[in-house]
């Protein structure tokens, strides 16, 4: 094998064009494939730019001549020559008006056969492609998204840097304050029995930073949570996180939309609108059944439970009885879909706890109905005038004792038949800041209330009474940013006095000493003057998800995590020594069958 000793790179193979006719070129890369015409050799070389042909004739000199014959696909090649136009032109390649008359050519590397060919989109099964995920790559759509990545990074780093912010770095081992996700534990060696948690936001040490007077902070930085994963969720992500002090709902507001404008332009070249709408939660949820409504499409939800309230079908009079409700989305153009495709979102409404999916379609002047038989003709025509139903129509009604089945069952819903009705374009970019979040929910499971943000989120003013009276009700000051259905970002102002935040965690159950055990340093902290501030961070990876048009943030993540959080190419998580263990004080009672 032989080595770049006096080879120096000139070019990139995919920068190359008719401009460097007659130059000599230095390149490197992969073979992506070689061809052999009998006396004529092709050899397509690829780096992280492009393919550029590298031909070998009867000029070539013997030995390079033969070098090229043996040359595999995936070997690492290096090659030297002349760039001359090619005879028989590739309109499809960047570079396919060019060639190499190569003159040196160095194998450097050979290559065992790849498990897949590394093309773009090659529709190689997942987990071969993450288990050589190194090959996976190379391929040029896994190349783009990665260099995407980076260049969304780079951007806000300028942005917020342009604006004020430093970027400080924040420890990843930790306390761990269980609240939210699971936490991911790291034992310690010289506190036996005592253990880190990985941060699962650096949300504590970025307010801290306010109290020490940096005013404003950025960080891209890496958060873990043991949570299940999805399309959108994975165990290790990344957050563009930010915290700014002296500031209120709408300063937080329009530094990031600032943000989102300069990355979509600089990246994309895409122009969005700023302000973009704002929507109270309620509304969100009344409207969309979602607190991260896709606002690409309409289908908005529409109550009908006082219209059949006294109706003599039982499945939507029983729930609109017993404080539950009774709504609808209109699928506009859906009664295109059959008798099956309808019986297949019955299915899907079932996946989000509703018990059924009861539906009308309009199409032809006719109305077929599972559930129209059930009503009188004045029930069945005021649903119909409420709902705004005429010819084409598919109407879709979920009943349930539980509001929050509704909501979510239809959220969902519309989401799918936009869906099948081919009403998302991936390239249209509709922002919205979901506000005014309730402060806390009640969990049934752990018979208390849980923030609903975060328990450092503060409470609107015009809501502090409501803390001592019915806190269930108070409103948060808190923000999501949702692009097309996908939280992108999430944040808050902040409480900023020690009282409030000690009344919050009472308000979530802690004891005075509970709360001082897990949260005593930023209570004491807040006792040394704590300026007002608020944040915000960014999914990173779901950022730059949507800006690359991919489906999972798998795809923009250069070492994913699967479904059952571990990683296939090095097989972890993995047992470790006996040592290992000894030496941190821990014994494993229960291995994984
Ligand atoms: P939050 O928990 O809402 O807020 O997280 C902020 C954003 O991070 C992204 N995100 C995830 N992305 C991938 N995989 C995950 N498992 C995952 N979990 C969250 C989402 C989300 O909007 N400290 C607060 C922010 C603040 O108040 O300033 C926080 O972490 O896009």
């Amino acid at each position: 094998m032989e080595t770049l000793k006096n080879f120096h790179r000139t070019h990139y193979c995919g920068t190359l064009r008719p401009r460097e006719i007659g130059q000599t070129v230095s390149v490197c890369g992969w073979v992506q494939r070689m061809r052999d015409l009998g006396g004529l050799i092709f050899i397509d070389l690829r780096d992280r730019t492009g393919i550029l042909q590298l031909a070998f004739d009867e000029k070539t000199p013997r030995d390079m001549f033969e070098k090229a014959f043996a040359a595999r696909s995936e070997y690492v090649l290096a090659a030297t020559g002349v760039l001359r136009e090619r005879s028989s032109k590739n309109p499809e390649l960047p570079t396919g008006e060019v060639e190499v008359e190569v003159t040196e050519l160095r194998l450097l590397a050979k290559s065992e056969t790849p498990p897949f060919e590394i093309l773009e989109d090659s529709g190689v099964n997942e987990m071969l492609r993450l288990k050589y995920r190194y090959l996976d790559l190379r391929r040029p759509d896994m190349q783009r998204a990665i260099a995407l990545r980076h260049r969304i990074g780079k951007v806000a780093r300028d942005y917020f840097d342009a604006r004020g912010f430093y970027e400080i770095e924040t420890p990843m081992l930790t306390k761990s304050t269980p609240e939210g996700a699971r936490d991911y534990l790291v034992p310690s060696r010289v506190h036996p029995g005592k253990f880190y948690a990985l941060p699962q936001s650096p949300q504590q040490y970025k307010q801290l930073l306010m109290l020490s007077g940096f005013d404003r902070y950025m960080q891209i930085v890496r958060c873990f949570r043991d949570e299940d994963l999805r399309a959108d969720r994975q165990p290790e992500f990344t957050q563009i996180d930010l915290e700014m002090s002296f500031v209120d709902v709408d300063d937080v507001i329009e530094v990031n939309e600032g943000f989102l404008k300069r990355v979509f332009q600089e990246i994309l070249g895409a122009e969005i609108q700023t302000p973009f709408l704002r929507m109270p939660w309620k509304e969100a949820m009344e409207r969309f059944g979602s607190d991260k409504p896709d606002m690409r499409f309409g289908f908005e939800l529409c109550d009908v439970t006082d219209l059949v309230k006294d109706c003599g079908f039982q499945v939507f009079a029983g729930p609109a009885r017993s404080g539950g409700s009774v709504r609808l989305i209109n699928v506009k153009g859906g009664a295109s879909f059959s008798r099956k495709e309808i019986d297949s979102l019955a299915e899907f409404v079932k996946t989000y706890k509703a018990r059924g999916l009861a539906w009308l379609k309009l199409s032809g002047g006719n109305k077929s109905s599972s559930f129209a038989k059930f009503l009188t003709p004045e029930e069945l025509d005021r649903i119909l005038e409420r709902a705004g139903g005429e010819e084409g129509d598919l109407i879709l009604v979920v009943a349930d004792a539980s509001n929050e089945t509704v909501f979510s069952a239809l959220g969902a819903l519309r989401c799918e038949c936009a869906r099948r009705l081919n009403l998302l374009d991936p390239k249209e970019f509709r922002f919205l800041w979901v506000t005014e979040f309730p402060l806390l929910t009640y969990s049934e499971e752990e018979g208390r209330f849980v923030a609903e943000h975060h328990p450092f989120t503060a409470p609107m003013e015009e809501d502090l009474a409501l803390l001592d009276t019915d806190p269930g009700k108070a409103r948060a000051k808190a923000y999501d940013v949702v692009l097309n259905g996908t939280e992108l970002g999430g944040g808050s102002i902040r409480i900023f006095q020690a009282e409030l935040q000690e009344k919050m965690f009472s308000l979530l159950g802690f004891t005075k000493e509970d709360a001082k055990a897990r949260f005593g340093h930023l209570l004491e902290a807040f006792r040394y003057g704590a300026p007002p501030h608020g944040g915000l961070a960014y999914g990173f990876d779901r950022l730059v998800m949507l800006m690359s048009g991919a489906e999972a943030i798998r795809d923009v993540i250069a070492f994913p995590k699967v479904q059952n959080a571990s990683e296939p190419m090095t097989a972890c998580p993995a047992p470790v020594d006996a040592k290992q263990l000894d030496e941190l004080g821990i014994a494993v009672v229960r291995e994984q069958e």
